[in-house]
């Protein structure tokens, strides 16, 4: 498979241009490429939404997508950045007790 460049705003900073493969699914980039584990890899089936990040279009709508069913270059040139779920999370985490 061929390699082709890429590039995004991914949790406010823009990433890229990479060379990354035409297949490469947007939950192996976030793992693999970025170290990015906060979307987890459940069923890998599109079901469960383990996965999803959030992207926010030019509309000023913003999308939920599964990273583990979508292919990387799905999010070229898209602002994305961590769910609702994963936001609380984060925010939890950082909160003192
Ligand atoms: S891992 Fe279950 S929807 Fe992506």
């Amino acid at each position: 498979m061929a390699n082709r460049p890429f590039q995004l705003t991914l949790n406010g900073q823009s990433v890229g241009p990479v060379d990354i493969p035409d297949d490469l699914p947007m939950i192996d980039y976030l793992h693999e490429y970025k170290n990015l584990t906060g979307s987890r890899l459940g069923c890998g089936q599109g079901i469960c939404h383990a996965c999803v990040v959030i992207v926010d279009n030019a509309d000023g709508t913003s999308e939920e997508v599964r990273t583990c069913i979508t292919g990387a270059h799905y999010f070229e040139g898209k602002k994305c950045g961590p769910s609702k779920v994963m936001r609380a999370a984060m925010s939890r985490a950082r909160s003192p007790r």
